[in-house]
């Protein structure tokens, strides 16, 4: 079948090379990505116009789609696939509001008295602003309504030191967006539960936990993700299976709640949870693949992931969906300056350094496979694979000898130190 993949970063890269296993690539990319160039039939450089996107469909004969980012399941294209009777496995603009609106999100979750949501106001004045932090004195997240990269959440004891400093980061929601949520905050350890659905059936991937903060020991700013793991027996050492099986559920009710709201979800879905002493809190809620997390779970799928996509589209999805019990870590590789004041840079990549326990996912760069050019995004999505968390990390550090140029790594992401602690918290 030929395949039609819209997107470029190293989440894509994943998805195309479990297509091309199978079936036949074409792509739209916004990078010149080039292990997703090497695998593709066809390429089209993406546009926001989806009618271009549509041509080139139609002239390759797209029997399914699928769209990776999340900025881009904010626009018409998966409506007008659909309107154009191309098969697609992603939702459509109103079903991702679950992700491209955190005031749907909590929404559903109130509407359907779904577990795990969050104490939260949605502000739109600044009186109403101040006089809410006036009278409570707990500590909030300020989080804008729509998409912002993984990086416009701010909390209070993490990235905002006080009360002024939150009402000044909220007020310039305000100012932008005319409104801002403000949830209280939660401690615990977060992780992320991906699943794929028709809408009827959720079919959950491995649990996986992302590193979002720039620096080692989980410190400095949010970025897109430094890194990610799983274990081998799909829940992470430091979470119980009543834990993971309480996220399940969320997941599974907020799927039927669209549902039964009218809005329908298919395609892939993940779940930011967060594991608190009084239960576990869904911190977000995404309407595709999560990027580095992706890529973990995409390299331990057994299943083909085209018939996936057509049991998706078709509405018979079944909980039968079977991946490589090995855990996985993997380190991104970002330009120098990342989330600060990245620069661009070159990298070069030793000729076949893959092995059965060993790959590079190729994210925002372009070039050739031993050769790239880096933009201030994630360049190259390391990892390793092994029977211990332990173990795959230390294959990432011993392949590092094979890159080289100028760029920054989080080396911490599943070493024993690392993980030890947290089972000890
Ligand atoms: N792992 C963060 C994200 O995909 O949004």
């Amino acid at each position: 079948m030929n395949i039609l993949l819209v997107g470029s970063g190293g989440r894509e890269d994943a998805i195309a090379r479990k297509i091309s296993e199978t079936d036949t690539l074409y792509s739209v990319v916004t990078n010149e990505n080039p292990s997703i160039l090497r695998l593709s039939n066809g390429v089209m450089k993406y546009t926001k116009n989806s009618q271009e996107i549509i041509n080139f469909a139609n002239k390759n004969k797209i029997d399914m789609a699928f769209v990776g980012p999340d900025d881009i399941l904010d626009t018409d294209l998966v409506d007008k696939l659909r309107e154009n009777h191309i098969p697609v496995a992603s939702p459509g603009k109103n079903a991702a509001m679950i992700e491209t609106s955190k005031e749907y999100m909590r929404y559903i979750m109130k509407k359907y008295k779904i577990k795990g949501d969050i104490e939260n106001t949605l502000i739109s004045s600044k009186d109403e602003l101040s006089n809410f932090f006036k009278n409570n004195d707990f500590e909030y997240a300020i989080k804008p309504i729509g998409l912002t990269g993984g990086k416009g959440v701010k909390v209070m004891g993490l990235q905002l030191s006080n009360a002024a400093e939150a009402v000044k980061y909220a007020s310039e929601i305000i100012d932008r967006d005319g409104k801002v949520l403000i949830e209280k905050r939660e401690i615990g350890e977060e992780f992320s539960i991906q699943a794929f659905t028709d809408s009827k059936t959720v079919a959950c991937m491995p649990v996986v936990q992302d590193y979002k903060r720039l620096y080692e020991n989980d410190l400095g700013p949010n970025t897109g993700g430094m890194g990610s793991i799983s274990d081998k027996n799909f829940i992470l050492p430091f979470l119980s299976i009543d834990v993971v099986n309480e996220a399940r559920e969320i997941l599974k009710h907020i799927v039927n709640a669209m549902k039964e709201d009218n809005n329908p979800f298919k395609g892939v879905i993940y779940g930011q949870f967060m594991n608190t002493d009084h239960g576990v809190k869904v911190i977000e809620i995404n309407a595709r693949f999560a990027d580095p997390e992706s890529i973990n779970v995409l390299t331990l799928l057994k299943s083909n992931i085209v018939d996936i996509f057509l049991d998706i589209y078709s509405e018979t999805l079944k909980n039968n969906i079977k991946f490589i019990n090995k855990a996985t870590v993997l380190k991104y590789i970002v330009p120098p300056g990342y989330g600060i004041k990245p620069r661009e840079t070159e990298l070069t990549i030793k000729d076949r350094i893959e092995t059965d326990n060993f790959k590079v996912y190729y994210s925002s760069v372009s070039g050739t496979l031993n050769k790239v050019t880096t933009t201030k995004s994630r360049s190259l999505a390391l990892i390793g694979i092994a029977d211990t968390i332990y173990e795959a990390s230390d294959i990432v550090e011993g392949n590092l000898k094979y890159i080289t140029g100028d760029y920054y790594i989080r080396h911490d992401i599943g070493t024993e130190s690392m993980i030890s602690r947290k089972i000890k918290d």
